[in-house]
């Protein structure tokens, strides 16, 4: 069996599935999303199992609109107010006190919650239809890419998923930025396509072990691809590709518009201009590799910067092994 295919014109049909307690995997800006009734802890707890996802790794509640906040969130301090009034509908997710009644499986036992307004109106409207708040991690098995197409969502996870959406491809491609929104300045938990220069953060600098014990996703690997990933610097590239391919390997390349790697053993997975073009290829750029085979993927990096930060963050998660 596969599941439900739906466009937009039938987000109604997939609101009522959402409603009665189903799992209705649908777009956002960023990549698609496992969606499920935040409130309804059966409904919530079929999400993990579909994943394949541990259970102390909370979801991320998506919202029609900042109003709704109070249904979820026990309090709303006015740093939260301001980041949700500056970046909503956005790849923003703010951690928030959560309310005594959310069901404890929906934050992974935790007592705050994480809380975002996709800038999608598929999304949005869904929501709306719903008429409840939604849990929703990215759509993908537990250590695969996030989805970013609803072919990623079905090769993924099947008939685990009652309804996929298809709202085309996603135009962000990296997932939201996490920030507790809990004091007086954003702490940011995972890095996002809201950037830190965006939030006012200075630098960058690590994240103490204490606020990452509080985001418990970054404990786990992510994104793992079947290929190697190697990274290299824009010099490096050339060099990379006949190294590997010299090794006997069937290397693929990710590289930026001026890099040249002609005349070399080399499949050419993508091409991108920028780090903002490489975010919204990142993901289906790594499945793209291992439907090609390609045992070594080479990926040229991009500066530190913007959006640029979550995208190496993804790729050295990638490359870790
Ligand atoms: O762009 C996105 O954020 C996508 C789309 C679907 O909205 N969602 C997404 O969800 O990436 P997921 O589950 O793949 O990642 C959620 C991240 C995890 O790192 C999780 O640990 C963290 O948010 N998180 C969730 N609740 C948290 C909480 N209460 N405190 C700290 N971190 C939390
Ligand atoms: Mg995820």
């Amino acid at each position: 069996m596969s599941p439900e295919i739906l466009s937009p014109a039938d987000v109604a049909r997939a609101a009522g599935v959402l409603a009665a307690g189903g799992l209705v995997a649908f777009p956002t800006e960023t990549v698609y999303g496992l969606g499920a009734h935040a409130l309804r802890g059966d409904a919530v707890r079929r999400v993990f199992r579909a994943k394949g996802r541990p259970a102390d790794n909370p979801l991320i509640v998506h919202l029609a609109d900042a109003s709704e906040l109070v249904r979820v969130a026990a309090a709303v301090p006015d740093l939260a107010r301001r980041l949700a009034e500056e970046h909503w509908p956005g790849p923003l997710t703010l951690v928030l006190e959560a309310r005594d009644d959310l069901p404890s499986v929906t934050t992974g036992g935790l007592r705050t919650v994480a809380i975002r307004v996709p800038d999608h109106d598929v999304a949005r409207d869904l929501i709306a239809a719903a008429g409840v708040p939604v849990a929703a991690p990215s759509a993908n098995r537990s250590g695969r890419p996030s989805p970013t197409t609803a072919a990623h969502v079905v090769a993924d996870l099947g008939d685990a998923v009652d309804v996929v959406l298809d709202g085309g491809a996603c135009r962000v491609g990296v997932e939201s930025t996490v920030v507790d929104a809990r004091g007086d300045t954003p702490v940011v938990l995972r890095e996002g396509s809201v950037t830190r220069e965006q939030l006012g953060v200075a630098g960058g600098g690590a994240t103490s072990p204490e606020q990452l014990a509080a985001s418990p996703g970054t404990r786990y690997r992510h994104y793992a691809p079947a290929c190697r990933v190697v990274l290299a610097a824009p010099a490096e590239v050339p060099h990379e590709v006949t190294r590997w391919s010299g090794d006997g390997a069937r290397v693929g390349a990710v590289v930026s518009g001026s890099t040249g790697i002609g005349g070399r053993e080399v499949v050419e997975i993508a091409r991108f201009a920028d780090a903002q073009e490489l975010a919204a290829i990142l993901y289906r750029t790594l499945r793209d590799a291992e439907d090609a085979r390609v045992d070594v993927l080479v990926v040229e990096t991009v500066p530190d910067e913007g959006v640029g930060r979550a995208v190496m963050d993804r790729l050295r998660r990638a490359a870790a092994g």
